[in-house]
């Protein structure tokens, strides 16, 4: 019989926390943080920003609160995150509930969209439609979840010497024994998991971040790039960065 054990990366998004009381100034830190982790700060949201999948909305509660000259747009599935920043007046910036996936904003409406911990390269096709020519896309972080499958994959085939078909069968049971209800994999897939993260070196690891960069840039015919934020840890994790072509300021 599989045991399971609770895992930190879910395939579903988690479910909503209870409205928080923020002081302006722990709101203010959150976007800040936010921000860093997506390899940003304040000066580069310039234009029309879009925050997707924005959860408490820090980014653009913090940007009112600051007056910037910027309009950040936050867009959540989850009816109560628009509950939780109702934002009056007529100030630039707004809530928005809607699928990541299928955004109810035009084509090319925004300079900068950014996505962090929420629906990760699958919000990709949408997020460059309504990005403007010569905007930029940041999603952090890179899938964790199929970075982490690749760890595996690299160790078992290229370190230990395993057949690839082998380890694609190995690989293919493991990941079936996720567990939706529990949100959780099975002890063989963690232990794993544990084992190639304590065995690949660090160059090995970025050499998977970048094979992950490399086949989610072929999968959506686009130059994708990343910012690795923790080369040194023990899990590295990614940005995932993508400008998208303007052709008439390159003629
Ligand atoms: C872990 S929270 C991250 C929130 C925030 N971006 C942050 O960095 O703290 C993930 C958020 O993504 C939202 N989300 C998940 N799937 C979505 C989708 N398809 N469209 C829009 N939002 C989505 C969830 O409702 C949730 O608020």
């Amino acid at each position: 019989m599989l045991k399971y054990t609770v895992v930190m990366q879910t395939r579903r998004a988690p479910e909503s926390n209870p409205p928080e009381t923020e002081s302006w100034g722990e709101i203010q830190q959150r976007a800040e943080s936010q921000l860093e982790d997506l390899g940003l700060g304040w000066e580069d949201l310039i234009g029309n920003v879009l925050d997707v999948g924005s959860g408490e909305s820090f980014i653009t509660k913090a940007a009112r609160e600051q007056g910037i000259d910027t309009e950040v747009t936050s867009l959540d599935i989850d009816p109560r995150r628009g509950e939780w920043s109702p934002l009056p007046g007529e100030i630039r910036q707004r809530s928005v509930q809607a699928d990541a996936l299928e955004m109810p904003f035009a084509d090319e409406s925004f300079d900068l969209v950014v996505a962090r911990g929420s629906v990760g390269f699958l919000g990709i096709p949408e997020a460059i439609r309504v990005l403007r020519p010569g905007g930029e896309l940041r999603i952090y972080p890179l899938s964790t979840g199929v970075v982490e499958q690749w760890m595996m994959f690299y160790y078992l085939h290229e370190v230990q010497g395993e057949s690839q078909e082998d380890v694609m069968d190995k690989m293919q049971a493991l990941s079936s024994s996720y567990n939706e209800e529990l949100g959780a994999y099975s002890l063989e897939y963690t232990a794993l998991r544990d084992e190639a993260l304590e065995s690949l070196s660090k160059d090995q690891k970025l050499e998977v971040i970048q094979m992950v960069v490399d086949t989610l840039s072929d999968r959506y015919g686009l130059s994708l790039t990343h910012i690795v934020r923790e080369p040194d840890a023990r899990e590295p994790k990614a940005i995932l960065c993508y400008t998208k072509p303007d052709l008439f300021r390159e003629f």
